[in-house]
């Protein structure tokens, strides 16, 4: 028999096709030819949340004795059906199957401002995405670590700093579209903000530098003539070189700074990107500055919020990250309008991108015991949030919070590198859970765990055929 094939007829598809046969090599875990065709889905598209793609997405996949099809109204519906007949078999012979995304907006968002990742590992990263049929790369490019992408005619922003240049971040995202994912850019402001000050000491920090003991304050200053000329000037190149419809401006943690500047200075950040032709989209707290009916806001301090105890003692690990008691009640103080965040989003109209901390951000400790010994070292990765198993990962489902229909954006998860130091510690982290919520988001709930179990332990050998590390939790039966 020969060695099964990616083909199609239609040379709108041919690059689907490539593509593919790219991301399957050198494992193509193909039983038979894949037949690519644009054409009738009976399926129609009822994806929830925001259309960052634009593309219906939905797919039939058809088996015959020999050959597999694999049918969609769009190229992005035909790439989705390829990937998920290759990965993870299709229906019985003769037999068919038809699908399509629960949420549109399907996220991971990557900081690359505390490790920088290369270009050659974000194109890893957005293959992973692809893979598991995500489609937005969330990239967070701004940070108090520092500033990673090249502004034109800013170049002191960047000197001397790991960064992507412009012709690489367009490559980025010449690469990701080709995979049918779109990059969603992040300049963190007015807040997270050490990095553009540094640069720019001509900058005014709109709070005490001193901050609380142990954590210090950069914030821009809207106040500021210069700064307001800065924030434009930075978010209006941002959008220009920004391919995909959103661009994210932060608005997340302003530690220390007056609620009425905060409000400013995001709606300057909103009013520059829509005046640049982008929609911008913010962290929750953004909310608090107004939204307009569909403007977009990220959730992420759900209520469980780092799960913060009222007092260090008993928590070795909190003391050692310089954390007093001081410190976590203003922490917890800072934290205590989030509350209403959820209702703020709503009440405006607003979409809420789903990203709660307790479930979606990928840095979160793994629990000891699920942590085989050969991997003892993963148990030191990540940030001080309470340890969780897979499990809890991929039990999480979207609907738990009542949200209206109308009122949600999507699903993405986090990853935040401040513990990570390579690009195994960084998979380790995002695998196996990644898998698990990119499922609960195509779908739109988690798969009873027996069965999440068995996909995440099938996936495991793709990931070990393209060399990317993962936990191998105790929890699946590997194979
Ligand atoms: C965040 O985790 N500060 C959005």
């Amino acid at each position: 028999m020969h060695n099964p094939r990616i083909l199609t007829e239609d040379p709108s598809l041919q690059p689907v096709a490539d593509v593919v046969t790219e991301l399957l090599h050198p494992h193509p875990p193909l039983s038979a030819d894949l037949r690519l065709t644009l054409g009738q889905v009976t399926l129609q598209p009822d994806a929830l949340g925001v259309a960052v793609s634009g593309a219906d997405e939905c797919y039939r996949i058809t088996s015959t004795p020999g050959a597999i099809t694999c049918q969609a109204r769009t190229p992005q519906g035909v790439f989705r059906a390829a990937l998920q007949a290759a990965l993870y078999g299709t229906p019985g012979h003769p037999g068919v199957i038809e699908s399509g995304p629960r949420y549109a907006w399907r996220g991971l968002s990557l900081d690359t401002a505390r490790t920088f990742w290369s270009v050659p590992e974000v194109k890893r990263i957005i293959d992973l995405a692809a893979l598991h049929r995500l489609n937005v790369l969330h990239l967070h490019l701004t940070d108090n670590e520092g500033w990673r992408i090249e502004i034109p005619g800013l170049p002191h922003l960047t000197a001397g700093h790991a960064h992507y240049k412009i012709e690489e971040y367009a490559d980025l995202q010449r690469h990701a579209a080709a995979r049918h994912v779109v990059i969603v850019p992040e300049i963190d402001l007015p807040g997270h903000a050490a990095a553009a000050l540094a640069a720019d000491p001509a900058l005014p920090n709109a709070c005490d530098p001193h901050g609380w003991d142990g954590l210090p304050f950069a914030a821009l200053d809207p106040r500021d003539e210069a700064t307001r000329a800065f924030i434009t000037r930075v978010l209006t190149e941002v959008c220009h070189l920004t391919d995909g419809p959103y661009v994210h401006f932060g608005g997340d943690e302003a530690f220390g700074m007056d609620e009425e500047l905060f409000r400013q200075a995001v709606r300057l950040a909103r009013e520059v990107i829509r005046a640049a032709g982008k929609k911008p989209l913010g962290w929750q707290e953004s909310a608090r500055a107004g939204l307009e009916p569909g403007d977009v806001a990220q959730w992420w301090v759900d209520p469980s919020m780092m799960d913060l105890p009222a007092s260090t003692e008993g928590n070795p690990a909190l003391a050692a990250a310089g954390l007093t008691d001081e410190l976590l009640g203003k922490i917890r103080e800072h934290f205590a309008p989030s509350a209403g965040d959820l209702d703020r989003i709503i009440q405006a109209g607003g979409r809420v991108l789903l990203s709660p901390q307790s479930h979606l951000y990928l840095d979160r400790p793994y629990e000891r015991q699920i942590i085989p010994a050969e991997q003892e070292h993963a148990g030191r990765l990540g940030h001080i949030y309470r340890p969780r198993t897979v499990r809890h990962a991929a039990d999480w489902s979207p609907s738990a919070y009542g949200l209206p229909q109308e009122n949600v954006a999507g699903v993405e998860a986090a990853v935040w590198s401040e513990s990570l130091r390579s690009f195994d510690d960084l998979t380790v982290m995002l695998l196996p859970r990644l898998a698990a919520i990119a499922e609960i988001a195509w779908y739109g709930r988690p798969p009873a765990w027996p069965q999440a179990r068995a996909q995440l332990a099938a996936s495991g050998r793709l990931w070990e055929q393209r060399g990317l590390t993962f936990l191998r939790s105790t929890e699946v039966a590997w194979i």
